[in-house]
């Protein structure tokens, strides 16, 4: 017997399917379309390389040093200043550096879920915030949605439904994983029918910058800052690596989610705030964002086109205005998990859209990545994809004459 009693929140966590769909991607001559992964090529290596020298001649000890949990003051700022174009004025003072805006998802699941307190999510949603608020032990509410997001009259039921509901956690923009977008008048409706509800609102936003043909309407917390934790990330718009994000919060919240923060990790890496703060500060983001957005513009563009090529009848998908992926619902009576093997077979892979429902899933969806192939790459992978599919409409058709 194990000397090891493990706590019961355990028990709700699973190994994420994502991680496992991964290492089958690893396999060689599979192409890639699952990972949420940005593009490397992204990645401006010769300015950081120039921010790393100048951090470490400048200010090497202070970069070495422990730091404040709040934040690097200056990025704080700068953040607060470039929020301005997603509509919000923030100071600050209310401005928290996370760890990734993963980290964002533990802290607000760490300050405001009690075992069994409901949370409001959209259907479907953020597979990881399923995995940051389960150790908590919610009770999770699925908000209908249709192609605009959620439905006003959702948060509406809410009070009756789920008496209480701590936060409803919201995608406005290029959601992961169905690459939809909140239009304005779906957001001021949504805020109204949270603040009449009595919802506060979760916000996250890592690909609102990522938009192809015309940025995005304002932030739902501009509408409602004082009901509102906004989420924001640099690992889209300029690496990963640095696990580097940021989150606004009211005053009344404000403490608990620091206090959340310092128990977590005291702060994040202070070397990464000043070189990620020494890399955006002149204004670098505006000249680079438009880079990957005409990089992954032209990948959409070519993963739209072969979709339309190859993939069988009774296949639907919209073509995403930003972001990183396309959701697809397969034809009536196939399953995108029974069919992986198959497609990973072929040589190209993908994820099951499954795991992104708090409830019932849809066996039929599933969630492609354009941005880490090339055109001619993405042409070859839904060509595969293409013929998996239509192999299995054909059996299905033989087996229910
Ligand atoms: C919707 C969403 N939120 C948060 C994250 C986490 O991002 P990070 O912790 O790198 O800022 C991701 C990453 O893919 C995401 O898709």
């Amino acid at each position: 017997m194990s000397v090891w009693h493990l706590a019961r929140r355990t028990a709700r966590m699973n190994p994420s399917i994502i991680r496992e769909i991964l290492k089958l991607t690893e396999r060689p001559g599979v192409l890639s379309m699952a990972g949420g992964l940005p593009s490397p090529d992204t990645f401006p290596i010769e300015p950081i390389r120039a921010a790393c020298d100048k951090v470490l001649r400048d200010t090497p000890r202070e970069a070495l040093q422990y730091a404040a949990s709040e934040g690097f003051a200056p990025l704080r700022e700068w953040v607060a200043a470039h929020l301005a174009q997603q509509g919000l004025s923030v100071e600050a003072s209310q401005v928290l550096i996370t760890t990734g805006s993963q980290q964002g998802l533990d802290l607000v699941a760490k300050a405001l879920i009690d075992t069994g307190a409901p949370v409001a999510v959209e259907t479907p949603t953020y597979l990881g915030a399923l995995q940051a608020f389960t150790p908590f032990e919610p009770n999770f509410v699925s908000l209908e949605c249709d192609d605009d997001g959620p439905l006003p009259q959702a948060f509406r039921a809410l009070p009756a439904q789920a008496p209480g509901t701590r936060f409803a956690y919201l995608l406005p923009n290029f959601q992961n994983p169905t690459g939809r977008v909140i239009p304005r008048v779906r957001r001021e409706a949504l805020v109204n029918a949270a603040r009449s509800a009595g919802v506060p609102l979760v916000e996250d936003n890592p690909y609102g910058d990522l938009w192809f043909d015309e940025p995005t309407p304002p932030a739902l917390a501009s509408w409602w800052p004082e009901g509102s934790v906004y989420l924001g990330s640099f690992s889209k718009v300029l690496t990963p690596g640095f696990r580097l994000g940021y989150l606004v919060a009211p005053a009344e919240l404000g403490p608990k989610l620091l206090q959340a923060k310092q128990a977590s990790d005291l702060h994040t890496p202070g070397f990464n705030q000043r070189v990620v703060y020494e890399v955006v500060r002149d204004g670098f983001l505006d000249r680079h964002v438009p880079t990957i957005r005409a990089r992954y513009r032209a990948q959409r563009d070519a993963m739209e086109a072969a979709l339309r090529r190859h993939m069988p009848a009774g296949t639907t998908w919209r073509a995403p205005r930003g972001g990183m992926f396309f959701w697809l619902r397969l034809p009536e009576g196939l399953d995108a998990i029974a069919l992986l093997e198959r497609a990973v077979a072929a040589g190209v892979a993908y994820v099951p859209g499954a795991p992104f429902f708090a409830h019932t899933p849809d066996p039929r969806a599933l969630r492609l990545s354009f941005v880490t192939l090339s055109p001619a790459a993405i042409e070859q992978g839904i060509t595969a994809l293409g013929r998996v599919l239509h192999e299995a409409t054909a059996a299905l058709a033989v087996a229910t004459p």
